[in-house]
């Protein structure tokens, strides 16, 4: 076999790379020399305590914030994201945790806001075909399009707004704490969601303080701690305790350990998590 042509990394087709960015307001460094790799078809949680820096790092990758230094590289070129346009551009979608959807708008509408087909003015039955192969290949459970996604549930505006993120078929899709208002079921539909993304070969960062969906769904786990990297382990390699200690930056023993779980309870308890 000829070893002539330059191998470019086949095995993964790694997406986006961050090395050494670093984001301060005023006197709070809230990210400091970090590193991320994100690549095709894979899912890669973020956590972290509360102010670890996971937000600040997706308005990083989302144009909200221009880093300070430090190089962001996309399918292998450098780039900077100087604004959301910019990072739509370039294939990167958020949801952000709010969703972003307007209440008394149809799904339809929400999905094609402010790019409504052309040419000339909206075609109603293209918009409506495109809205339904989306959710068909997101395997979503939206009982119609034409109803206000004000009646729809949490897991089925969250799958509103993930759709709504693909029709700029982006490369990679942020989603910022998609489960955290949800009960089991949509919570489930929601992973499910996240396994159609992986499928389609998207690079997905997901933002988590749920540890069991970020057991269930992601391939790798990336722990921020104080706005620096503290971990970045492989799902199936590392224990739920590992995880916990890298979040809380206890060392790992017995004793420790046990606090870090007493810890992350009283943490999803602040979230307002349901507890029998
Ligand atoms: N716009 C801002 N101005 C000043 N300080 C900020 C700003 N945004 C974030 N910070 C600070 O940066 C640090 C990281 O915050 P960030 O919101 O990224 O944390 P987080 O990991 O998302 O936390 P949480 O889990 O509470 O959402 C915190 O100390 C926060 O107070
Ligand atoms: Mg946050």
């Amino acid at each position: 076999m000829s070893t002539s042509s330059p191998a470019p990394q086949a095995v993964t087709t790694r997406l986006l790379s961050l090395r050494n960015v670093n984001k301060s307001f005023g006197a709070v460094a809230a990210l400091t020399d970090i590193n991320l790799d994100v690549a095709a078809g894979e899912v890669v949680a973020i956590v972290g305590d509360n102010g670890a820096g996971k937000s600040t790092l997706v308005k990083v990758l989302s144009g909200v914030h221009l880093p300070d230094s430090g190089t962001i590289t996309f399918e292998s070129n450098p780039v900077s994201i100087p604004d959301p346009t910019a990072a739509l551009h370039l294939g990167i979608a958020t949801v952000f945790q709010d969703l972003a959807l307007c209440d008394n708008l149809n799904v339809i509408d929400n999905l094609f806001l402010g790019r409504e087909l052309r040419p000339g003015r909206l075609n109603e039955a293209a918009m409506e075909t495109r809205s339904w192969e989306l959710l068909r290949q997101l395997s979503a459970k939206i009982p119609s399009v034409r109803i206000p996604v004000a009646s729809l549930s949490g897991g089925q505006r969250q799958t509103v707004a993930i759709a709504r993120s693909l029709l700029g078929n982006p490369k990679v899709i942020i989603l910022d704490e998609p489960t955290a208002a949800l009960g089991v079921a949509q919570t489930a539909e929601v992973l499910n969601l996240v396994e159609r993304l992986r499928e389609r070969g998207l690079g997905v960062i997901m933002i988590s303080h749920n540890m069991a969906d970020v057991r269930a769904v992601a391939d790798r786990v990336v722990v921020l701690r104080l706005g620096r990297n503290n971990g970045d382990f492989v799902v199936g390699e590392v224990s739920p305790e590992e995880i916990i200690a890298a979040i809380t930056g206890a060392t790992d023993n017995a004793v420790t350990r046990r606090t870090a779980q007493i810890d992350l309870r009283s943490a999803s308890a602040d979230k307002g998590v349901t507890r029998s």
